[in-house]
């Protein structure tokens, strides 16, 4: 399917958008007006930006209905500070709400049963329940457009992080297993992070990797692995050599099996490779399907 952008509604590309570019991380975001009102609001077109200076950004739009400005944005304006509250799963139905359109002045803590909790270094009060505070100055806000869904950048420096001690390991530093957080996906859609669908990917970066492409042909186009499979085998530095003193039992029994048909053959090992390979055992996997290339 192909869609064409400048044949399609601002509210069509918004769904299909939100949809496909997610999940994103939801910035809970306090601001104050220069009458001391103080506003929160979710915005989830939020991410990191920069380590060094330690930038985030968020983009409360213009909306698209009536191309109005968001109170958040009025606030940043006034006064340019605002403290980033993280959304966990604890807090993601008391977030919603506060997305209501309350009228200007009205606030959201109280409607939406937060507690505030004064901040450091900046004017807009923090979010007690949440379990990470940035509070930031905003540097610039930057406009992408003057119509509806137009979205406006705010471009704000971290100046300090509060941390719950809840959510740190033992190491001290953030346990991404305990902070739970949530993010917003296309439509209703939103997704909680926990040890049911976390995993680690090793980073390929220390030496450089051999690439899929330098595979040998018979791996590369297995009927049975995956590309994950492949992106693993190919994040090694060298092609490894057959270790002599490898041995394992069901490799030996597909070997003896099998020894009339090749074809069969190289489907087993490529299956047993890929249980090796989901497991995580990169190296045996290696040794199975050298096995194989070298029958
Ligand atoms: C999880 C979530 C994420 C949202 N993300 C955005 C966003 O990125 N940009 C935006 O303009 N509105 C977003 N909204 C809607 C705003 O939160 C909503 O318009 C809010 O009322 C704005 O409040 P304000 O006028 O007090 O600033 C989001 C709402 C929810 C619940």
């Amino acid at each position: 399917m192909h869609i064409d952008f400048s044949q399609i509604s601002t509210m069509e590309k918004q769904q299909w958008l939100q949809h496909a570019i997610a999940p994103r991380p939801v910035c809970f975001a306090s601001t104050i007006d220069l009458a001391g009102n103080v506003n929160v609001s979710p915005f989830s077109f939020f991410n990191l930006f920069s380590s060094n200076p330690p930038i985030v950004i968020f983009a409360p739009s213009r909306r698209v209905r009536d191309n109005t400005t968001k109170h958040t944005l009025q606030n940043v304006w006034e006064v340019p500070e605002c403290v980033i509250n993280m959304v966990d799963y604890n807090m993601v139905q008391q977030t919603s709400l506060s997305s209501c359109e309350f009228a200007k002045g009205v606030d959201e803590f109280v409607k939406s049963g937060f507690t505030k909790e004064p901040a450091t270094m900046v004017k807009p009060p923090m979010v007690k329940e949440a379990k990470i505070k940035l509070e930031c100055k905003v540097n610039e806000i930057k406009s992408l457009g003057e119509e509806g869904g137009a979205g406006q950048l705010v471009i704000a420096e971290v100046l300090c992080m509060h941390v719950d001690e809840s959510i740190l390991g033992k190491d001290g530093k953030i346990d991404q297993r305990k902070l739970h957080l949530v993010a917003r996906l296309g439509g209703d859609w939103y997704c909680k992070v926990d040890e049911t669908n976390l995993f680690t990917v090793n980073k390929p970066n220390i030496q450089i990797a051999i690439g899929v492409d330098a595979l040998p042909e018979g791996i590369r186009h297995s009927l049975i692995l995956t590309g994950n499979h492949l992106g693993l085998l190919g994040n090694v530095h060298d092609i490894p050599e057959i270790n002599p003193a490898f041995t394992d039992d069901r490799l030996k029994s597909i070997i003896q099996y099998y020894s009339i048909s090749p074809i069969e053959m190289e489907k087993e090992l490529h299956i047993y490779a890929a249980e090796l390979l989901n497991t995580g055992k990169v190296q045996d996997a290696w040794q199975i399907l050298l096995s194989g290339e070298n029958i």
